[in-house]
């Protein structure tokens, strides 16, 4: 945590509790009510301004500050403190009208106008003046205001346009990336179908919404647009921190997006954060979030902060569903268990018009006489009961290879066996039997150290940079584990396929070589059995495997691959690598990783919990959550004392259903 962030934290003091705050869409009247209740909920931080850019200039450099100079004196009076914003994500009908290149041209063609959020086009010089001024002027009026605790810049950055001026700017981003052009026909294959280029005004971005243009032309437009995306962000940090360098700059990132390279981003704030909405419809749904949790402590290897969820149903969907009595509570210790220092939402009091009339909000349409109230007020109150264990973080001994280079590559550049990988769910697939087992697991990045783990485990990477596979081999060399399945180790960067394969990167490591990959036929299923007479299933994918130094974990034992290898085992220096070659089956899967993490003497946070049972270390302090609405649950846990309830505990804990438990531990 660096010294900006320390300070907010030692400012709050616990835990930060609150969310979006609109004032600008009320009378004068309700803020009044608004701080009173948000001062019986225990809120102590609101994020004010998201999308007032038109209510804080109505025409250009026309300021009209007053409204929010008195919401912040308002805050302040009453102890709030303000992460504000800058409103950058909606700019106003002047701009767009009077200056319409602002507006992003989507990949069909079709110019996405005024009467929505995010209408600009990152690179647009225009936009990125207005957005300095605006920013500047915000900066000027409050960077020492005393409510002022944090910066939030923009929202959810995620524009892409294909304009002329985006075509400059990626030109000039592959001018610095390649040097010269030989260089990028070389790298982009152009060869393949005459594509080679002879002058960058040439270069286009891929606009052409059709999958069968130039992989790596692909790929580099995709990480232009991160890179466009963070140069926004970049913009407006460093005007705030012009001002005052002090107080902490963030912005709110998305749960598995896709569009912005997070590990990049992460780098470049004092914090990471993070908006998130499970669908409290889906059942499973707390699987993935506690992935993303994961990946957003991973980020910066750090505490975090939950930026955004909702305090019952959200209304972008097509069935909405409310978090049933309990979720909302069970889903922010969630965040908290794996390393949020905060629980906000979107938002404080419900619209009354807009797209969003029937999100909910902290305080619903029905005011105070409302379920979700009192679960928000009761939330509020109990949450300083933690306030030791806010800052604190975990260690874990497993990795899950994460990288939007990797996510790009399988599912944006098409061209491949198969065109429907699914790259967030395979990871989801593998990390939920560590998680139902009760595993600490970090994400990592391609260029992340792996020297604190015992196990790594890579879904599907079927991009790899240079410089990850030989960490990965080093680490298994060094005597790490490192489970990977299918389809990984292929290409290179840019997108080309490594020579010789398969899998390039990862021969040596697998240690046998692929001649063909075996796409499953529609709902094809192959039945193999392991070595020591286990009989599973697997569908999907499977590879024509030729062993070199590995020695076979399971074969098929039907169609026509039988007899041939399914997964392989091989001891690599004083290491060990476990390759799937096909969609193992949940059970199997599951037997087979945490067969691979036993082996590698690596324990779970508890032992014996059942799978519905989520166990999180954060320092001293052990987080115990039932997922389910039915069963309760005992789990071994250490002497200690329960913060929710000041109950001393030891031996054994039980677990109501949907219950939560933070122990902190006495040694
Ligand atoms: C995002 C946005 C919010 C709101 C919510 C709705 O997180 O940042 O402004 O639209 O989604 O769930």
């Amino acid at each position: 945590m660096n010294e900006r962030m320390a300070a907010f934290r030692a400012r709050l003091g616990g835990f930060a509790f609150g969310g979006d705050y609109n004032p600008e869409q009320w009378d004068r009247r309700v803020w009044d009510e608004d701080v009173a209740l948000m001062r019986r909920a225990g809120v102590n931080l609101v994020t004010l301004g998201v999308f007032a850019w038109a209510s804080l200039e109505p025409e250009p450099g026309r300021f009209t500050f007053e409204w929010l100079d008195e919401a912040m004196d308002l805050l302040h009076a009453n102890g709030i403190s303000v992460d504000l914003a800058t409103p950058t994500a909606a700019p106003p009908v002047w701009l767009s009208h009077g200056h319409p290149e602002v507006l992003p041209v989507m990949a069909d063609g079709e110019t996405f106008g005024f009467g929505n959020r995010l209408h600009f086009d990152p690179v647009s010089p225009r936009y990125r003046h207005h957005a300095a001024q605006i920013t500047g002027a915000l900066a000027q009026r409050y960077s020492h205001h005393p409510a002022l605790a944090m910066w939030h810049i923009g929202n959810e950055y995620g524009p892409t346009a294909y304009t002329p001026q985006s075509a400059v700017a990626f030109r000039d981003w592959l001018r610095r990336r390649y040097g010269d052009l030989s260089a990028l026909n070389d790298a982009w294959y152009t060869r393949f179908w005459g594509q080679r280029y002879t002058a960058w005004e040439q270069i286009d971005p891929p606009a052409v919404p059709r999958t069968w243009s130039n992989p790596a032309r692909r790929l580099d437009f995709k990480r232009f647009v991160s890179d466009a995306l963070l140069e926004c962000f970049v913009l407006e940090r460093d005007i705030v921190r012009s001002y005052r360098d002090d107080i902490p700059v963030v912005t709110n990132f998305m749960r598995f997006y896709q569009h912005a390279d997070y590990w990049k981003w992460a780098r470049a704030e004092d914090a990471v954060a993070l908006d998130i909405y499970p669908d409290p419809g889906d059942d499973d749904a707390h699987v993935a979030a506690a992935l993303n949790f994961d990946l957003m402590r991973s980020l910066r290897g750090e505490s975090w902060l939950l930026m955004e969820q909702a305090a019952s149903a959200v209304s972008q969907w097509r069935v909405n569903n409310v978090k049933r009595p309990g979720r909302m509570r069970l889903g922010s210790y969630q965040a908290i268990a794996h390393g949020a220092d905060s629980v906000l939402f979107f938002q404080w009091r419900a619209s009354r018009g807009g797209h969003e009339r029937f999100h909910s909000a902290m305080l619903p349409h029905s005011g105070t006489a409302s379920r979700t109230w009192s679960e928000v007020e009761a939330l509020g109150n109990e949450l300083p009961l933690l306030g030791a264990a806010a800052g604190t973080s975990g260690t874990a001994h497993v990795a899950l290879l994460f990288d939007w280079d990797a996510w790009w590559g399988l599912e944006l550049t098409y061209g491949l066996p198969r065109n429907d990988f699914d790259y967030t769910r395979l990871a989801t697939e593998h990390y939920r039997p560590l998680l139902q087992a009760q595993y600490a697991v970090d994400l990592v990045s391609f260029d992340s150290s792996l020297a604190a783990y015992t196990v790594v485990v890579v879904p599907n990477a079927y991009l790899v940079s240079d410089r990850c596979a030989e960490a990965l081999a080093r680490f298994v060399e060094d005597g790490g584990t490192l489970v990977c399945s299918y389809f990984s180790g292929v290409v290179d960067p840019a997108n080309q396929v490594r020579q010789p394969a398969y899998p390039g990167a990862f021969r040596r490591l697998i240690g046998a070589y692929i001649d063909e990959y075996w796409p499953a036929r529609g709902d094809e299923t192959f039945e193999l059995t392991f070595a020591d007479g286990t009989v599973a299933a697997s569908d999907w994918w499977q590879e024509s495997i030729h062993p070199e130094t590995a020695t076979v974990l399971a074969r098929y034992t039907g169609g026509f691959l039988a007899g041939r290898p399914a997964i392989l085992d091989h001891r690599l220096g004083a290491g060990r690598v476990v390759y799937l070659g096909t969609r193992l089956e949940q059970t199997a899967l599951r037997d087979t990783l945490l067969g691979a993490v036993r082996d590698a003497g690596v324990a779970p946070v508890v032992d014996g919990a059942p799978a519905h049972v989520e166990a999180v270390r954060r320092g001293e302090f052990l987080f115990l959550l039932n997922h389910s609405d039915s069963d309760a649950a005992e789990v071994r846990v250490p002497a200690g004392v329960d913060l929710l309830t000041g109950e001393r505990v030891g031996g054994s804990a039980v677990l109501a259903p949907l219950a939560v438990r933070v122990i902190e531990e006495i040694r």
